[in-house]
């Protein structure tokens, strides 16, 4: 596929076994159920038209019960096979794509959530920028991130087995393209997309492999959906929830979701395939997926 050279790297889970290898088997139960209770906190109780970024082998999808449409976006063809098998057609729209390119027109979306998704991105402004113009007036959006300043990294820091700061407010690419964010950095970011925090908090306050192998899941879950009151920002997960500020367009009633994601322009169908009336850039859907990585009508390079 051919990307401009300014465009930040991709973490490309293509072809992964993310599902197997990451959660299922894996002794994740705890983060999986204190994931959606955080979730659950956060979203509203009905919604139009939700775009989930980075959402893997559809993990969580099942949370968004309460709208209408869902939009599964990610970067992974195959990832997005996986949850289509599980999931079905129905409710939902499969679409592989670039989160930095997202191929929607401004205000297509009430709600957006981009869980455990952040850690890989090396320009999380240009990130917000994209999910703030695909958000309607008001909308909301569900943010996970990956904390530097938690315990472990605390201690680690205190007793020297740690070089990076956790109290440094710049983002830390401790293995490449895995980053941990301070909280502030990210409220800032936020709100330099025009995205204005409401409600943030701490979960996960047990990921610590003793803990998980000795006590019972359910009182680790348990404890830790009190916790997530506490307001102490100092585990490996934090959760926030925003909303769109400012002027921004709306096109929640209008049926075609997509635009080109090259130059945002109008598309027209041609078959299966998804015409740019201004580049000529061909965007086939395959297997019930809308591919948006790479046009047909181009060579790879
Ligand atoms: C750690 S997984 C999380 C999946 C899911 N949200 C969950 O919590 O189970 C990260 C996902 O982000 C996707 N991703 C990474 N960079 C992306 C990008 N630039 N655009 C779209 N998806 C991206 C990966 O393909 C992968 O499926």
């Amino acid at each position: 596929m051919r990307r401009p050279e300014s465009q930040p790297k991709i973490c490309d889970y293509e072809g992964s076994n993310y599902r197997v290898d990451f959660w299922e088997g894996k002794g994740r139960d705890y983060e999986d159920q204190v994931e959606r209770i955080a979730l659950r906190r956060l979203l509203p109780g009905s919604g139009r038209r939700l775009l989930e970024v980075g959402a893997g082998f559809g993990r969580l999808t099942s949370e968004y019960h309460a709208y209408e449409r869902v939009v599964l976006l990610d970067y992974s063809f195959s990832q997005l096979e996986y949850a289509r098998e599980k999931l079905g057609d129905g409710r939902f729209t499969y679409v592989a794509a670039d989160a930095y390119r997202l191929p929607f027109r401004p205000g297509t979306f009430d709600g957006a959530t981009m869980i455990r998704v952040i850690h890989h991105m090396a320009d999380v402004p240009a990130v917000m920028r994209q999910i703030r113009r695909v958000l309607v007036p008001g909308g909301i959006f569900i943010l996970e991130h990956a904390n530097k300043r938690n315990i472990k990294a605390m201690l680690r820091y205190a007793t020297g087995r740690q070089k990076w700061d956790p109290y440094d407010f710049k983002p830390v690419e401790f293995v490449e393209l895995n980053f941990d964010f301070h909280p502030e950095y990210i409220v800032q970011q936020l709100e330099q997309a025009q995205l204005k925090l409401e409600t943030r908090f701490p979960v996960s306050f047990f990921r610590v492999d003793a803990l998980k192998n000795t006590v019972p899941t359910q009182l680790l879950v348990g404890v830790d959906a009190l916790l997530q009151h506490s307001g102490l920002l100092v585990t490996p997960s934090v959760f926030t929830r925003s909303h769109t500020v400012g002027n921004s367009a709306d096109n929640l009633n209008t049926s075609f979701i997509f635009v080109c994601p090259d130059d945002g322009d109008e598309l027209s169908h041609d078959g299966d395939t998804l015409v740019c009336r201004q580049c000529g850039k061909a965007w086939a859907q395959r297997e019930g997926i809308y591919d948006f990585k790479a046009p047909v009508n181009e060579m790879e390079t």
